[in-house]
């Protein structure tokens, strides 16, 4: 008998990952979608097609969605990896964020309950760093205390606690994994990293002039996502419910990425001035590459967030330190100059077969 995942968030960052990880434990894998006038499917095209893996539509804001889904999959775990994720995004669409990041963990919840699975389906929540917001205590661990500082943290400390509640209540096997920020070359393109390695990519090849960033002093503990999924699923494998951090247990500031990120991509930054006026200059070329900008300040930011990864390492056996921040910088940046490069070709194809078809060259 195949275990059963029914994971939402499948075509995210997470849910891309961890559906390969859990297609190679042997699980039929189900995954939400929602649907969208773009393709929005990149992150999990190459699975699709595969006799295990299988895709449903769906909403989090959706109950009676949920709840047909889960009675017709019948899943033996379901990890709910759905949210809107962005915090700068939701201070601009707050009722949004928690409708499907709170409410939505609830309705996941009750449709378990709904189809009387309560005792046969384990479920693991996306919960976040976030929580420790405007931090008491460095590091964090599982006993620090909570602080949400945006609407997304806020819906999520909900989550966290409706899991634990239904947990008590019912006696479910309802687990969060607090996870500290992890990316990869599959991170959204607005997140701060990934938003560094495609610039840092593009000024290399001329295809940009400058990066525009907010707050360069934050401090984040940034883990591969590749490495966290596995995390998600020992949480699932344990004997008894539990929460778990999971980090690496390093702390970097967002300026520290982006001179990594750039020496990557062959241009040494050297950084002038502070605050606003602050600017990360081609050391090469004398040009400024990197400038701060309003626009991406936060009403609210969290500044300092560094897990402590113990419990997970003794109970789980996980390696927090399976890749370092620099491989993880590394990597980014060697796939986003790959991508820079062949988008480039793809758009000098299109303009030269532009060109063809108005000569009449081609038909
Ligand atoms: P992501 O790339 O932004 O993916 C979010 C997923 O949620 C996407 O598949 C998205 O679908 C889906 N979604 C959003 N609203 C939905 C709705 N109303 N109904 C159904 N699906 C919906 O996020 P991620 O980085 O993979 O993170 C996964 C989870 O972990 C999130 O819950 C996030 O808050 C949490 N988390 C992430 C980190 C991190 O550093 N990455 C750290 C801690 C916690 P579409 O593709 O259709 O938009
Ligand atoms: N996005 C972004 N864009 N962030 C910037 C920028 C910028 O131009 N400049 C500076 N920052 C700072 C932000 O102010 C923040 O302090 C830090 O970089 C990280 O921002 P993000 O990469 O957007 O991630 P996040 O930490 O806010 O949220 C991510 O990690 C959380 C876990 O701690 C998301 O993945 C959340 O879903 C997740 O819960």
């Amino acid at each position: 008998m195949r275990s059963i995942a029914l994971i939402t968030g499948v075509t995210g960052q997470d849910g891309s990952y961890l559906s390969e990880f859990l297609l190679s434990k042997g699980y039929e894998v189900h995954g939400i979608i929602r649907r969208s006038s773009v393709d929005y499917r990149e992150r999990i095209a190459h699975l699709e097609g595969q006799p295990h893996f299988h895709l449903h539509y769906a909403d989090m804001g959706d109950s009676m969605s949920l709840v047909k889904l889960v009675g017709k999959v019948q899943p033996t775990e379901i990890y709910n990896l759905a949210a809107q994720s962005h915090v700068q995004v939701s201070f601009d669409a707050p009722e949004f964020t928690a409708d499907v990041d709170a409410v939505g963990v609830l309705r996941i919840l009750e449709a378990v309950r709904t189809n009387h699975l309560e005792k046969t389906c384990k479920i693991y929540q996306a919960s976040t760093s976030e929580l420790y917001g405007k931090v008491e205590e460095v590091p964090q661990n599982e006993k620090t205390p909570f602080h949400p500082y945006s609407p997304y943290a806020v819906a999520k400390l909900y989550g966290f606690w409706i899991i634990k509640e239904y947990r008590e209540a019912y006696d479910m096997f309802c687990c969060s994994g607090i996870l500290f920020n992890h990316e990869s070359e599959r991170r959204g393109e607005t997140f701060v990293t990934r938003k560094i390695t495609l610039a840092a990519a593009r000024i290399a090849q001329g295809k940009q002039d400058c990066l525009y960033l907010g707050n360069l002093d934050s401090l984040r503990d940034w883990g591969y996502a590749k490495d966290y999924v596995e995390c998600m699923w020992l949480i699932l494998q344990q004997d008894k419910p539990d929460d778990f951090v999971i980090a690496t247990g390093v702390q970097h500031t967002v300026r520290e990425f982006a001179t990594l990120a750039f020496h990557y991509a062959g241009i040494e930054l050297r950084w002038e001035g502070e605050g606003i006026n602050e600017k990360g200059i081609n050391v090469a070329t004398g040009k400024v590459v990197v400038a701060v900008s309003e626009d991406f300040y936060r009403p609210t930011d969290v500044v300092n967030l560094w897990g402590d990864p113990t419990k997970a390492r003794t109970q789980l056996g996980w390696n927090p330190q399976t890749t370092t921040f620099e491989q993880l910088v590394q990597i980014m940046v060697q796939h986003d100059m790959q991508k820079v490069a062949a988008d480039h070709v793809a758009s000098v194809m299109r303009t030269n077969l532009a060109e063809y078809l108005e000569k009449g060259v081609v038909k």
